[in-house]
């Protein structure tokens, strides 16, 4: 290891190697600076990266099943039902899912496009969980015509609970589902990703729910009640308000079982210096189940469901970027990539931080720099005034935590190419 003498070098493995949650480390990203190279893992990224096209991604297996292991033992921990769905809109790669098959986890899909990927990596239809507001007619049908039998349709609208209706008294099948409730709460994570707030377009309200269920659905089946109040959540307060919310109509209606609550994703993971707050997986779970426990005290206690995204996946991959010059103008030091918005929206849509690391630093000094790519857009960087390690033209970089929402949100915007993808484990 590179002797921690220097205080910018110990501020960048301390943002970039942990992930510590109110000081407790509770995973690794990973990367690392041994004898001036960056690793990824025990792997220096300088002996894998050269005579591979940049930009490109690279994802670590390993980390993946580390990652898995971690959230359910955790979750295991406190409850005796649990059941992971793996978000793939996070990262649908076939290895991903492939491993995320072998680790005994199903996934949560929000279009037909998912379904078809997860079917062919192996997930069974009923370990699928179907989210998402805009069902089509045309994407239920073709789940319903098969001798497929999903886990749940977690249902946002009456509307496409009575479509759901019809589609099964068609193929005179009992479809499981779940309501999925919009507690009008607000999470504490950046406008674009909260999804619990009454102006948000997810979820049926709790009256919207009850008017569902006085009314009779000959071929549905109630298996569950779902939430998701947003991704990369900063605290709990929400998920506690919206837990309290589900409870509520299961006391006025009394449902006193019910097969599983689903909690939806949002576990956070620690991109920089503003993500010290993050609930640790443990502290969730248990926070989780001390809301939930009286309400089942005498009955039975309904599996516990989990759509984890991004803490799955996130630090389970890097971007590897070249840069192509620098340019000064005097006001800014701009950095140019060969990568931008269209590998990486992040920044653009949400302000998003990710760590920018230069594979082989000459030294471990700094500058200040805006890093941006070669997209027709102002909006196309990854940062701005960052003091990063001195960066040089042509430079290899690696930008952090990009194995969620990278390669899934990527477009060839200005005819550009996409990025090829590649796992650690098959290039060492
Ligand atoms: N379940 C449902 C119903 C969801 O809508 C989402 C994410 C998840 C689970 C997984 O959430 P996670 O555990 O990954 O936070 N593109 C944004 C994130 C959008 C998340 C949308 N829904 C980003 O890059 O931050």
């Amino acid at each position: 290891m590179t002797p921690l003498n220097h205080f910018t070098v110990e501020k960048f493995l301390i943002r970039t190697s942990i992930i510590s949650v109110n000081n407790k480390i509770i995973a690794s990203s990973h990367l690392s600076y041994r004898d001036q190279k960056l690793h990824f893992g025990n792997y220096s990224l300088d002996d894998i990266v050269h005579g591979i096209k940049t930009p490109f991604y690279l994802y670590s297996l390993d980390v993946i099943k580390n990652n898995i292991e971690y959230f359910e033992k955790s979750a295991n921990e406190v409850f005796d039902d649990v059941s992971i769905h793996y978000a793939m809109k996070a990262n649908s790669h076939s290895k991903i899912l492939e491993k995320v098959k072998e680790q005994g986890c199903g996934v949560d899909i929000v279009s037909i496009g998912e379904y078809r990927l997860a079917r062919k990596a192996g997930i069974p239809a009923g370990e699928i969980v179907f989210s998402g507001i805009g069902k089509t007619e045309e994407e239920i049908d073709y789940i319903l015509s098969s001798e497929d039998v999903i886990k749940s349709f977690n249902v946002e609208s009456i509307d496409e609970l009575e479509l759901l209706q019809s589609l099964s008294k068609k193929y005179r099948k009992k479809t499981p589902f779940a309501f999925r409730l919009n507690p009008g709460v607000n999470a504490k994570t950046h406008q674009h990703i909260s999804t619990g707030g009454a102006n948000h377009k997810f979820g049926m309200t709790s009256s919207e729910i009850e008017i569902a269920l006085a009314q009779s659905f000959s071929h549905l089946e109630l298996v569950g009640i779902s939430i998701h109040v947003g991704s990369q959540l900063k605290d709990f307060s929400a998920t506690e308000n919206a837990i309290k919310e589900i409870l509520e109509i299961l006391r006025r209606n009394e449902i006193n079982e019910i097969d599983f609550i689903d909690f939806g994703g949002g576990l956070g993971i620690s991109y920089g210096p503003d993500d010290d707050d993050l609930t640790s997986a443990p502290e969730y779970f248990q926070k989780i189940k001390n809301c939930i426990a009286p309400y089942f005290s005498g009955g039975k206690f309904p599996q516990v469901l989990f759509e984890p995204g991004r803490f799955i996946t996130g630090n389970a991959g890097v971007l590897i970027t070249k840069v192509i010059r620098m340019k000064d103008n005097g006001i800014k030091n701009f950095v140019i990539l060969n990568s931008g918005m269209t590998e990486l929206i992040r920044p653009a849509l949400y302000d998003a931080y990710h760590e920018i690391l230069p594979i082989s630093p000459k030294s471990f000094s700094t500058d200040i720099y805006d890093f941006v790519g070669p997209i027709c857009e102002t909006g196309d960087f990854f940062a701005k005034d960052r003091e990063a390690l001195k960066i040089s033209k042509n430079d290899i970089l690696v930008i952090a935590n990009c194995g969620s929402y990278a390669r899934s949100m990527a477009s060839n915007y200005n005819a550009r190419e996409f990025a090829s993808e590649y796992f650690l484990e098959d290039l060492v």
